[in-house]
């Protein structure tokens, strides 16, 4: 049962402070950590499969190199987070069984294709920087460890944010061929990247409670604002055009009116029904079968060790 509203918990949460994991904590405010670390974590391993289909086939050595680097970022950043949640209590292996079974989700966002080396550009630019303006603010979460490994990820997304900006502005000042290479992945990437931000605010099943728990510190709609008025001026100096022709600053909001991604798509994506979702998991499934004797062997040297330093 939750505890009383005058105790500990809720006065750390009034208070803005951090609940840290020994801490007393109603069990609905644990599990809707829970469910939102893992499938954060799970975003950034599944994220890695789009960004590494241009690995083999990157322009340069520096272009190969600098995604390697960022691809390698994302793994580090899903054992953050795995780490995270561990200490509320859950296993590892329980949450990547979740995925593989899918009981818990994964940022739709990865569930289309990289057609062409300008959508590693795309995805820098838009689904990072999305992840920016979506990752920063959870700095502030409640939960301390949650918010302690945004703070290092923000770090790292912001190299992924500005190398994808870099190759897309490359490519702009490139042939004519590279400037419609660019402006196509932009024209693919803008509403699945919008649709990140999650389900408009009417339909939010869980941002009232996120939010009254210090856990969502803006609503998916002000965020996703935050994004379109962020976006504008890049692409103006980027050369490239968004595809929103009601893209349009409105003086009485502060921000700029634009037209929503579409949400019966974005429900569809989580559903299981998106570009990739089958090839995104059944990939996910053979790589994590192909790493079982690693997790053995990693085991075992782990027990070895242990006997040792016990003798
Ligand atoms: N993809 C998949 N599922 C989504 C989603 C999306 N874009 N947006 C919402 N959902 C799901 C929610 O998980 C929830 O389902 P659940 O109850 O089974 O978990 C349901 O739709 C209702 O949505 P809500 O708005 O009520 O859910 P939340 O309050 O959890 O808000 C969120 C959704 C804004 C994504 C929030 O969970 C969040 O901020 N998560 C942390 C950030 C994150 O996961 N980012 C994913 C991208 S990772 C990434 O960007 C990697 C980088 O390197 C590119």
């Amino acid at each position: 049962a939750d505890p009383p509203a005058d105790d500990y918990f809720h006065q750390v949460i009034a208070a803005d402070q951090k609940i840290e994991p020994r801490d007393a904590m109603p069990e609905a405010y644990r599990r809707t950590l829970v469910r939102q670390i893992a499938q954060h974590a799970h975003s950034e391993i599944i994220g890695m499969q789009p960004e590494s289909n241009w690995i083999s086939r990157a322009p340069s050595l520096k272009r190969k190199a600098i995604l390697l680097a960022k691809v390698q970022d994302e793994a580090g950043h899903g054992l953050y987070l795995y780490a995270a949640a561990e200490t509320l209590g859950v296993s590892r292996e329980e949450l990547v069984d979740k995925l593989l079974t899918g009981r818990q989700k994964y940022s739709s966002i990865f569930n289309y294709p990289t057609l062409t080396w300008a959508d590693v550009g795309a995805i820098g630019w838009l689904v990072d920087g999305a992840a920016i303006v979506n990752q920063v603010p959870l700095c502030r979460c409640s939960y301390g460890p949650y918010a302690r490994a945004m703070i290092r990820i923000c770090k790292e997304e912001s190299f992924h944010q500005r190398q994808g900006f870099e190759i897309l502005y490359t490519l702009a000042r490139g042939t004519a061929a590279q400037r419609e290479l660019a402006q196509d992945a932009i024209d693919r990437w803008w509403y699945p990247s919008l649709a990140m931000f999650g389900p408009p605010d009417s339909d939010s099943t869980h941002s009232e409670q996120s939010m009254a728990w210090k856990i969502k510190r803006f609503s998916n709609d002000e965020l996703r604002q935050r994004f379109v008025d962020m976006c504008v001026g890049q692409a103006e100096v980027l050369g490239l055009a968004l595809p929103d022709p009601q893209l349009r600053w409105n003086p009485d909001r502060g921000g700029y009116d634009f037209t929503q991604p579409d949400f019966d798509e974005l429900f569809q994506v989580i559903s299981g029904d998106g570009p990739c979702n089958r090839q995104r998991l059944a990939h996910r499934r053979a790589a994590h079968d192909e790493g079982e004797w690693v997790r053995r062997a990693a085991a075992a040297y782990a027990a070895k060790s242990a006997e040792r330093r016990a003798a």
